[in-house]
């Protein structure tokens, strides 16, 4: 097999060639959603950052165009955020077309060789082709490094109340707040995070905004909050926080604080490969979404993982909801609706009991490279129920519901490729719950080097990423008590391939 045949994913976005890490400046604007990412031309390692820039129409299939910001003299273009400037209260346009205002992290390496901590500041570019070319704004930055090492990655919204623009940025160990009227001055409001949630790393790529609670018309406000390393089963992970913003400060939700205190942190993935998410602007009013991308790898091995024309790719678009049961408040995530179009073949199984080890599919029936995979598992009792996508060769994903222990749990530790690195799994990944389950929707995204699973329509996510050294022949089930009953299993072949 060539790597592409074996590693290129099919309906996952990657660069074509080179290193990418963090998307940002998500925006949707006349039929097209953009994407740019924390990208480096010349090498499949980190180095000085650009943004690569792609575009879709459907949130699935990308179409990879020229670099948008490259670096210079102020510094590498590190993460951020983009807006369409719909009333131009930036002053940008010229003609008709809304300007798109970019702003980002310029990250300068004089400085920091210098040994000084204040190298990170806020630039912006503008954009009056709708996002195909860009002019940096000549006055940058436009917000000043305040004396703060890690001081970066500026997530800007509308703020439609307060008729303002909001940033929210990450600095070491907090978020801060700004407004601005015109995107250009910004002026400090508040920060948040100091003792609150986990900080096993300093935060980075904020993001801001409100939902309405699922089913209701009440509005709270999320902020998600990545942090570099003491993620959930280990390195980089993504955290959210639900509460109350009055135009300046943003603060707990009393409940959730709650539930802070005796849960200390809540991930909107438990996976290792969900980093650096962040969430779409300028979806239309009538769709209403608010859409979600991660990057799939996670820093304490991304450099090292054994594709060697690209490295990394993005997770599956997710839309994110909130929900309230018994007063408690969480992020459920699922993938978007849009990936349902690209089913090829199916195979549906309606009820199987499972009297024995068994094999629910195998390759002469459908093939593994791409699958969107769901059923139900029903009736089950406090013992473990493993899930298992194997080769003839011995490598295998296992994954399930552990209901002795309490968790569902992702296993990478016999995926074949492990050598590259061993931060890469010297563990089982879990997410712990509290109750047994007695029954679990399942949904299972798998695409070449990446599973997505999400549990109970997404109120429990994991995500990671493995390397085989064969395809995927065979799906199998075992347990240590049988008789259970796997319900309405369907496999969904997607039938796209983006590169
Ligand atoms: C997160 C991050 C950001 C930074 C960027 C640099 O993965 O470290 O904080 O802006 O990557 O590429």
């Amino acid at each position: 097999y060539t790597e592409e045949e074996l590693y290129r994913p099919r309906f996952h976005f990657t660069p074509k060639e080179n290193w990418m890490n963090d998307p940002n400046g998500l925006y949707y604007l006349n039929g097209s959603y953009h994407m740019f990412f924390q990208y480096y031309p010349s090498s499949t390692v980190w180095g000085p950052m650009h943004w690569g820039h792609a575009i879709s129409s459907d949130l699935i299939k990308w179409k990879e165009l020229p670099i948008a910001l490259y670096p210079d003299e102020k510094g590498y273009i590190f993460s951020g955020s983009a807006v369409v400037d719909v009333n131009n209260t930036s002053g940008f346009r010229k003609g008709e077309i809304a300007p798109v205002i970019a702003i980002f992290t310029y990250h300068d390496p004089k400085i920091e060789k210098e040994g000084k901590i204040n190298y990170q500041s806020q630039g912006i570019a503008y954009s009056l082709d709708e996002g195909l070319t860009w002019t940096k704004y000549t006055e940058n930055p436009v917000i000043k490094n305040p004396g703060i090492k890690d001081f970066r990655d500026p997530k800007v919204f509308r703020d439609t109340i307060n008729n303002q623009w909001v940033l929210v940025l990450a600095a070491g160990n907090k978020s801060m707040f700004y407004r601005s009227i015109n995107l250009i001055d910004w002026e400090y409001l508040s920060d948040f995070g100091e003792g609150i949630g986990a900080h096993g790393g300093v935060w980075e790529c904020p993001d801001f905004f409100s939902l309405t609670v699922d089913g209701t018309d009440e509005v709270k406000w999320v902020l998600i909050q990545s942090l570099v390393s003491g993620g959930p089963n280990g390195g980089s992970g993504t955290q959210y926080f639900v509460g109350d913003f009055d135009g300046k400060t943003f603060s707990l939700d009393s409940s959730f604080k709650n539930d802070l205190n005796l849960e200390k942190v809540f991930w909107i993935d438990n996976g290792r490969d969900n980093y650096a998410g962040v969430t779409w602007s300028n979806i239309p009013e009538a769709d209403g979404r608010k859409l979600f991308l991660g990057w799939m790898s996670n820093w304490e091995y991304a450099e090292k993982v054994p594709t060697h024309k690209w490295r990394s790719s993005m997770t599956i678009p997710r839309e994110l909801i909130l929900v309230k049961t018994d007063n408690h408040y969480r992020i459920e995530s699922k993938p978007v609706k849009e990936v349902n179009k690209y089913f090829s073949t199916s195979i549906i199984k309606a009820n199987l009991i499972i009297d024995k080890e068994a094999i629910l599919a195998n390759n002469s029936e459908i093939d593994f490279s791409s699958l969107d995979i769901k059923f139900k598992i029903k009736n089950i009792t406090d013992d473990t129920y493993t899930f298992s996508l194997y080769n003839s060769i011995g490598d295998s994903i296992n994954f399930g519901i552990n209901n002795k222990e309490k968790n569902f749990f992702l296993d990478r530790t016999k995926s074949g490729n492990l050598s590259f690195s061993d931060k890469f799994a010297p563990n089982i990944s879990t997410a712990i719950f509290k109750e047994s389950c007695k029954n679990v929707d399942v949904r299972v995204l798998l695409d070449k080097t990446s599973i997505e699973i999400f549990y109970n329509n997404g109120k429990t996510v994991m995500t990671e990423i493995f390397f085989l050294q064969q395809p995927i022949e065979s799906f199998s089930v075992k347990s240590d008590k049988f008789n259970f009953e796997i319900e309405n299993l369907i496999i969904n072949q997607f039938g796209i391939n983006q590169n």
